[in-house]
């Protein structure tokens, strides 16, 4: 008796690490990657999940999994599921967006092509399900529903993103919207699904799904913000992609709404070329958005939402350590430069 109480407050207060559970998951990972044939289909894929990446969404899995007493390691095929998935959206995203680089490297269109990013993305798709095999049927059942619906909202958000691109009328309640349901939702998921494996209470699943989706929007408001002010050596990504595709983001969408008439008028031009050579048109929005303050709205935005995830996680009834590790990363992700 003794023993299992002291078990169980070691467990409480010494939760393992974020950056510990991506390693273990990093480890889980390299050991479930397919090197057979066909090579043309398998090697995109090996090549994009070894890649790097922040390993976000299958560490904040683990975490969960932890934070409602089970260990770890019996979420590590969920994990795996949401970062095969994430990785299947960034193949295909890339083809979408006419994306040369992604971590730093040619993109699997770009060192393959279209059709081998098409094929290898659905595998993918199909091999993130099969690791739900792995669960009893409840929990088989529950990972394989909440799955289901929010990779229906990724493609839904996918969507609205390229359509926003050819329409000058986009509000940003609808870019709300839109970001909710391409990325914010899936960040959501991978903690829920770290609960659904703990068995914790639908209460439990529902308030820790909040507290991911709301530090989703940060981290998509952030990653937009990035993809116009980054630094070129550290994103990874083309610098200034956002701007060439005329994708109407938050900075965008402000900008538009607080800018002299003049300067207004400039951007949505600016927003309706596309030159060949895009850095005159990449300098000239930067301008924009910098002087009429959606720069500096959008990174208040970035921490209100981020704000609103740590409210969340105060209300819940958590431990402590599990807590604070979640409101550093929290915080953390907003001071990202990658
Ligand atoms: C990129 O996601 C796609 C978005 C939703 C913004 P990440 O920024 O998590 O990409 P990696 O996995 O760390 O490369
Ligand atoms: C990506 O949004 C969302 C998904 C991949 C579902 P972005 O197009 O902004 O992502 P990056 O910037 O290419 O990583
Ligand atoms: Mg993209
Ligand atoms: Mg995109
Ligand atoms: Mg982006």
């Amino acid at each position: 008796m003794y023993c299992r109480e002291k078990s169980i407050l070691a467990k409480k207060y010494h939760m393992l690490s974020l950056d510990d559970l991506r390693e273990h998951f990093v480890t889980h990972l390299l050991t479930s990657i397919n090197k057979g044939e066909p090579k043309n289909l398998y090697e995109p894929i090996s090549y994009i999940l070894t890649l790097g990446g922040k390993r976000l969404r299958p560490a904040l899995t683990l975490m969960t999994c932890e934070l409602f007493d089970s260990s770890y390691v019996k979420a590590l095929n969920a994990a795996l599921a949401v970062e095969l998935f994430h990785n299947f959206s960034l193949i295909h995203d890339d083809i979408m967006d006419n994306a040369p680089l992604r971590r730093g490297k040619s993109t699997v269109h770009e060192k393959w092509d279209i059709n081998t990013g098409i094929l290898s993305g659905d595998a993918m798709l199909i091999l993130a399900y099969q690791l739900f095999e792995n669960y009893e049927p409840e929990t088989f059942q529950n990972l394989a529903k909440l799955f289901s619906k929010t990779a229906i909202e990724v493609c839904e958000g996918q969507q609205y993103d390229i359509d926003f691109e050819d329409r000058n009328n986009v509000t940003i309640e609808e870019y709300l919207h839109m970001i909710n349901y391409k990325t914010a939702v899936l960040v959501g998921a991978a903690m829920q699904m770290g609960a659904i494996v703990a068995n914790a209470s639908g209460k439990s699943q529902n308030a820790i799904y909040e507290f991911g989706r709301n530090l989703g929007m940060a981290f998509q408001l952030q990653d937009d913000f990035l993809d116009v002010f980054g630094d070129p050596k550290s994103f990874g990504k083309q610098v200034g992609g956002d701007i060439i595709s005329n994708k109407k983001t938050y900075l965008y969408l402000i900008a538009k709404n607080e800018s002299t008439p003049a300067d207004s008028k400039e951007l949505e031009h600016l927003y309706s070329i596309e030159p060949k050579n895009p850095t005159d048109k990449i300098e000239a929005v930067k301008r924009i958005f910098i002087k009429s303050g959606a720069r500096d709205k959008t990174k208040t935005q970035i921490k209100q939402y981020t704000e609103k995830a740590i409210q969340l996680l105060n209300e819940m009834e958590l431990n402590e350590n599990g807590k604070d590790q979640l409101t550093v990363f929290a915080n953390n992700l907003i001071a990202r430069d990658v």
